[in-house]
């Protein structure tokens, strides 16, 4: 590939975990106010946003928020109802797709099963009718970035769900598109190979250093790979930040919610603990599990309750404690010494939780959906429902 080897530097956009909105740098992709209507569906609602050149940006929400819409309006497979689509500077929202400099990894791969592998990877520069010299040379450095030399002559049939999956990144990589829009890629994959993609995929966006735009409902996958997500609900984008700053400082009930297990404190009892109705956010692994009598040091707020569930996660226990000022809150423990059976007799028993005041962070309640006339947001799903995996993953 001819792209740059690199840009995993130090002045990377999104990598210094400090900038939320517009770090320095050349904008790939701005989305400025982009609606997109299907009939009474509002599927993508407003959406303001910019993507860096370089930056791996991952598009995170719950199945029906608007994702995919958002991706092909990018594409250009979809026409905005309202909004204005830029790359690199330039106003595309009416260009039809091939004219634009993206390339889409689609969720079922779309390899042609007759075709090695070889020519489905050549495909795209035999359309552009590149020489036979090139191509050749072309696809053994895309399989080079894939590391899928020897598999030339393969059909997509004799290779692994792991192994298509490369081919079919090979085959949008060799176009050399600025943009590379990828849509659940890792969906069909389970969960040991998706985590050793994960992984991969975000080496080989530093090697070729080509944007990438990834969709996803799966947080964990979210927060290992991108340099920035994009958090999306019902059409609406709530928070874009590092992955570190939306895991630690969510900015909206639903974002802590939907990335990692977070308790929810407001009113009465986040009166009585925190001597503030505000909302707060608390992280379960941010909470301590004391004895019963056992008293706050300094900086620490003490809760008292009785332990309702306990749920044996193997490495981590997860307590549901129902607080006595009138709260449930969830605290995850790691199983150091605690046996499954210790965990599982600790039902109903008296407990002080103890955490730090610094770690109860103040949210904003999300904004409200415009109300138009004839106009429906689309529905969220519930995410608990959404990703079994959800809430595990830390
Ligand atoms: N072609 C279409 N016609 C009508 N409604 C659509 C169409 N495509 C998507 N939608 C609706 O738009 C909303 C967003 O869908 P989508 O972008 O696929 O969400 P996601 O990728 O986040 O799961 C959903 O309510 C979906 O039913
Ligand atoms: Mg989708």
């Amino acid at each position: 590939m001819n792209a740059p080897a690199s840009t995993c530097d130090a002045t990377r956009p999104g990598t210094t975990g400090k900038s939320t909105t517009t770090p320095a740098g050349e904008v790939a992709v701005r989305l400025e106010r982009v609606t997109k209507r299907f009939g009474s569906v509002l599927a993508v609602d407003g959406v303001d946003l910019d993507v860096h050149d370089g930056e791996f940006l991952t598009m995170l929400g719950p199945s029906g928020s608007g994702k995919t819409t958002m991706l092909r309006m990018i594409a250009g497979f979809e026409l905005p109802t309202a909004g204005r689509i830029l790359l690199h500077g330039e106003d595309v929202t009416e260009w039809p797709p091939f004219d634009r400099d993206v390339n889409t990894v689609f969720q079922d791969y779309a390899l042609f099963p007759h075709m090695t592998v070889a020519k489905n990877i050549e495909y795209g520069l035999r359309v552009k009718k590149v020489g036979r010299a090139e191509r050749k040379q072309r696809v053994d450095e895309a399989l080079d970035v894939v590391r899928l030399g020897g598999f030339e002559e393969r059909k997509p049939g004799q290779l692994s769900g792991g192994q298509r999956q490369r081919v079919a990144l090979a085959r949008a990589l060799i176009n050399r598109p600025r943009v590379l829009l990828l849509d659940e890629p890792l969906a069909a994959l389970d969960r040991k190979l998706r985590e050793e993609m994960q992984v991969e995929l975000k080496h080989i966006q530093e090697r070729v250093g080509i944007t990438f735009v990834l969709v996803t409902h799966d947080q964990g996958e979210a927060l290992t790979m991108s340099d920035r997500i994009a958090v999306f609900s019902a059409g609406r984008v709530e928070q874009v930040a590092t992955p570190a700053e939306v895991y630690e400082h969510p900015t909206t009930p639903f974002v802590a919610d939907f990335v990692g297990t977070s308790n929810l404190l407001s009113g009465e009892p986040a009166t009585a603990l925190l001597g503030d109705p505000a909302p707060v956010t608390i992280r379960p692994e941010k909470i301590r599990l004391g004895d019963a009598g056992e008293t706050a040091s300094d900086g620490e707020i003490a809760a008292t309750g009785t332990i309702r569930d306990v749920l044996y996660l193997g490495s981590d226990t997860r307590y549901r404690v129902t607080v006595d000022a009138g709260a449930e809150l969830i605290v995850d423990r790691q199983n150091l010494t605690v046996t499954s059976s210790d965990a599982l007799t600790a039902r109903g028993r008296p407990v002080v939780l103890l955490f730090r005041r610094e770690h109860a962070r103040p949210v904003t309640k999300s904004a409200p959906p415009p109300s138009e006339p004839g106009t429906t947001s689309s529905a969220t799903t519930n995410p608990t429902e959404e990703d079994p995996d959800r809430g595990v993953t830390q």
